[in-house]
C-alpha cells in the first residue's frame, strides 16, 4: 500500500508564515510543505534555511518554495499572508486592505484546483475567513479561522501562572471575535476539573475574584502590548496554527476554538467567529453548543453585531 502524503500549502511566509514553518518543521506534522510568497527572495531563502534544519527534525519532509499550482494536490492551504497590524490599529482597521489580497490568493488557489481545507489567520480573521467561504465556494466546514485559539491559549497561560499549575490542566474557552469584544467563558474554566469560582472560593486567602477581570484583560489586549514592544506577534499564532493543523491531518476530534460557520447555533445566523467545536479530517466537524450564562450570551451576541456590522463594507 502506498502511503498517503500530506501536503501543507502556506501562502505568506512573513512573521507569522514563517513561524509557522519552523513549528511544522519542530512538530514534525506534514510531510510537504511549498512556501508561496510574492516576495520570491524571502520565501525561496526561508525553504533553503528550513531544509538545512531537516537533519536535526523530528521526521523527514519535503519543503519547497513553490507557486499557486502546488495548492492543486494540498490538504491544507494556510493563509498568513496580508497587512499586518499597525500600532494602535484595530484588527478591523485591516479588513479593506486585506479583503482585496484575499480575494486574489483564494481565487488563484482554486484555479489550480484545490479541494483541501483553508486554514485563515489572516487578520481580522473572522471576517477574512468569510470571505475565504466567499470566494472560495467551498462548503462551510473545510474553511476554518484560527479565531480565538490564541486568545484561549493566553488565557490558559494568565491562569496558569494564577494558580501556579500547568497550562495544560487548565480549561476554558475565550470565544466571539479575536479582537476586543472576546469574551471569556468563566461559567465553563476549569482548574483540573474544580470551577474556577470554587477554587477562588475555597482559598480567599490567595485569590480573589476580581482578578479575573485582570486576567481577561491581560488576554484580551495581550496583542496590543507585545505590538508596541516589537511590532508583530507571530510565534504564539504559528503554533496555534500548527496545533490546528495537526487536528485535522491527524483526524483527531480535537475541541478548538476556532472560527467556524455559525447558521442558526448560539442564536446567530451566517457568521464566521470562534466557538469550540470538533476539528478533524473533515474540517469542522461539529459546533459545541456551550450552555452560556445570561451576561456571557449577551456578550457573545454583541461580538456576533460587531462583526457583522464591520463586514457590511465588504459584503456589497
Ligand atoms: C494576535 O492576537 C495580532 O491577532 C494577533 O496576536
Amino acid at each position: 500500500m502506498v502511503e498517503r502524503v500530506n501536503r501543507v500549502a502556506l501562502i505568506g511566509t512573513g512573521a507569522v508564515g514563517s513561524s509557522y514553518a519552523f513549528a511544522l518543521l519542530n512538530q514534525g506534522v506534514a510531510d510537504e510543505l511549498v512556501m508561496i510568497d510574492l516576495n520570491i527572495d524571502k520565501s525561496e531563502g526561508d525553504a533553503m534555511d528550513l531544509n538545512h534544519g531537516l537533519a536535526f527534525a523530528p521526521s523527514s519532509k519535503k519543503i519547497w518554495f513553490g507557486d499557486y499550482n502546488d495548492c492543486q494536490k494540498a490538504d491544507i492551504v494556510v493563509i498568513t499572508a496580508g497587512a499586518n497590524q499597525k500600532p494602535g490599529e484595530t484588527r478591523l482597521d485591516l479588513l479593506e486592505k486585506n479583503t482585496a489580497v484575499f480575494q486574489s490568493i483564494v481565487e488563484s488557489v482554486m484555479s489550480s484546483g484545490f479541494d483541501g481545507i483553508f486554514v485563515v489567520a489572516t487578520n481580522p480573521v473572522d471576517i477574512l475567513t468569510y470571505m475565504t467561504r466567499e470566494f472560495s465556494k467551498l462548503p462551510a466546514h473545510r474553511v476554518i479561522g484560527s479565531g480565538t485559539i490564541l486568545d484561549t491559549a493566553r488565557l490558559r497561560y494568565q491562569l496558569s501562572e494564577y494558580f501556579d499549575v500547568s497550562a495544560k490542566n487548565v480549561h476554558g474557552y475565550i470565544i466571539g471575535e479575536h479582537g476586543d469584544s472576546e469574551l471569556p467563558v468563566w461559567s465553563h474554566t476549569t482548574i483540573g476539573g474544580q470551577s474556577v469560582f470554587d477554587r477562588i472560593q475555597d482559598s480567599p486567602e490567595k485569590y480573589n475574584i476580581s482578578d479575573l477581570d485582570d486576567i481577561f484583560e491581560q488576554v484580551r489586549d495581550a496583542a496590543y502590548h507585545i505590538i508596541k514592544r516589537k511590532g508583530a506577534t507571530h510565534y504564539g499564532i504559528a503554533m496555534g496554527l500548527v496545533r490546528l493543523t495537526r487536528a485535522i491531518l491527524h483526524n483527531e476530534n480535537a475541541i478548538l476554538t476556532v472560527s467556524s460557520h455559525l447558521d442558526g447555533i448560539y442564536g446567530v445566523e451566517d457568521i464566521y467567529i470562534g466557538v469550540p467545536a470538533i476539528v478533524n479530517r473533515s474540517g469542522i466537524r461539529e459546533i459545541i453548543p456551550l450552555h452560556l450564562t445570561e451576561e456571557e450570551n449577551r456578550k457573545f451576541l454583541d461580538s456576533a453585531s460587531i462583526l457583522k456590522e464591520t463586514m457590511k463594507p465588504v459584503l456589497k
